[in-house]
């Protein structure tokens, strides 16, 4: 059991963020990512269709024998967890509770800002995570719709990037916030931009790395942590690899070498079955 994989989805290549972190913590892991670059950004789409990829995804991750999944994407997390947890044989984790739990944790005057993807904030899920911890806490919350094809455009570090970040982040400031939860994938590429908008007194809070935490805890209870395994990292993508592999390499450090399709065969199976 301990040799089997690690298996996270996201919409597609932000996840990489998520990924990072869990490489970090759990160095020796096998892990296999799944993004769904045909059909990203999910950010827009309705929760029906999030929700629906989302089982696509964990079903295709299934089938190559996971021990945990991990929700990478939060506007996945905010819908589908709750189903995932119901219908895998495995543990599911997502991001929106861990990132939660620190930023509940670190609140002095009790105010947290959270920015996500459209459908993200309209679901509410990180107000009700956070209000379900503490509720005194109040949660002030801003989509950022353009910080995701800004970092997928390799401007993080371009003058529009911080420009977007005053007009977004403005409100938050004014509404005297100390801790800010990145609620979206590709938010920690332009987290210095963030910090800097923001200034000092603000906390950010990366749920991705969170999410590592709690992966790690889950599988250190269950006994599950492969401790002398090699480290390998697998991609499955629904779109050409080359933008993945090149964003993605940009994301994590390093290049990502194993990057394939999901196999016409098995994901048809999947995607025409229901
Ligand atoms: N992965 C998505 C998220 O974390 C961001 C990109 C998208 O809109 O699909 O919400």
């Amino acid at each position: 059991m301990q040799k089997l994989a690690i298996g996270m989805f996201d919409s597609g290549v932000g996840g990489i963020t998520v990924l990072k972190e869990v490489k970090k913590l759990l160095p020796h892991e096998h892990i296999i990512y799944f993004g769904d670059t045909a059909r990203v950004p999910y950010g827009n789409k309705s929760p029906r269709m999030v929700t629906k990829y989302a089982l696509e995804s964990a079903l295709f991750l299934l089938t190559k024998g996971i021990k945990l999944l991990i929700i990478a994407c939060n506007t996945s997390s905010a819908f589908a967890l709750g189903i995932l947890q119901k219908k895998m044989p495995i543990p599911v984790v997502g991001v929106i509770s861990p990132g939660s739990k620190e930023a509940v944790a670190h609140t002095r005057v009790k105010k947290i800002g959270v920015i996500g993807t459209r459908t993200t904030i309209k679901s509410m899920a990180y107000d009700r995570s956070i209000k379900k911890l503490d509720p005194d806490i109040q949660v002030f919350s801003k989509a950022c719709p353009l910080f995701v094809p800004i970092v997928e455009e390799g401007l993080e570090h371009d003058e529009v990037a911080r420009l977007m970040a005053e007009k977004y982040l403005k409100g938050l400031k004014r509404s005297g916030i100390d801790v800010l939860v990145m609620g979206c994938t590709h938010y920690p590429v332009l987290e210095y931009v963030i910090k800097e908008t923001l200034g000092k007194g603000v906390e950010i809070v990366h749920s991705g790395k969170e999410t590592a935490k709690e992966a790690q805890e889950i599988l250190g209870r269950k006994d599950l942590i492969n401790k002398r395994g090699r480290g390998k990292c697998e991609y499955f993508v629904t779109d050409a690899p080359e933008s993945f592999k090149e964003m993605g390499g940009r994301i994590l450090g390093e290049p990502l070498t194993l990057v394939r399709s999901p196999g016409n065969l098995d994901y048809k199976d999947i995607l025409f079955s229901s």
